[in-house]
């Protein structure tokens, strides 16, 4: 018997690129907790998790600033790419972030 499960991503289809504001950010509640999906100044998408790494801030109601977004609660700047903290509190822990892949100007979050 093959005990071999391949694992497949579920893509599940949140809404349009632009319905994200440029230098902005959507909520997206998920079955796994809500998702923070942002769109920089140049048009790039990125989804982390909704949670600070520091105390669990909102981050899709920080601000938006080149590829990162500044927590509301306590300022700290969070890399979009990575979801790690910059600057002094580089290295203090991670906001998860998401699959997302953009189709026919969809955005595409993954589930595996
Ligand atoms: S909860 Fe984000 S900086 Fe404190």
């Amino acid at each position: 018997m093959n005990a071999h499960v391949k694992e497949e991503t579920i893509w599940i289809d949140v809404g349009a690129v632009t319905d994200v504001p440029l230098r902005g950010a959507r909520r997206v509640p998920t079955p796994r907790g809500a998702v923070a999906v942002f769109r920089t100044g140049d048009g790039r998408v990125f989804a982390l998790k909704d949670a600070c790494p520091h105390k669990g801030g909102p981050l899709s109601q920080g601000i938006v600033h080149g590829h990162a977004v500044a927590c509301p609660l306590h300022n700290w700047s969070i890399d979009l790419a990575t979801g790690e903290p910059l600057g002094a509190d580089r290295g203090k822990g991670c906001s998860p972030t998401v699959p997302l892949r953009i189709e026919d100007g969809r955005i595409l979050l993954g589930q595996v």
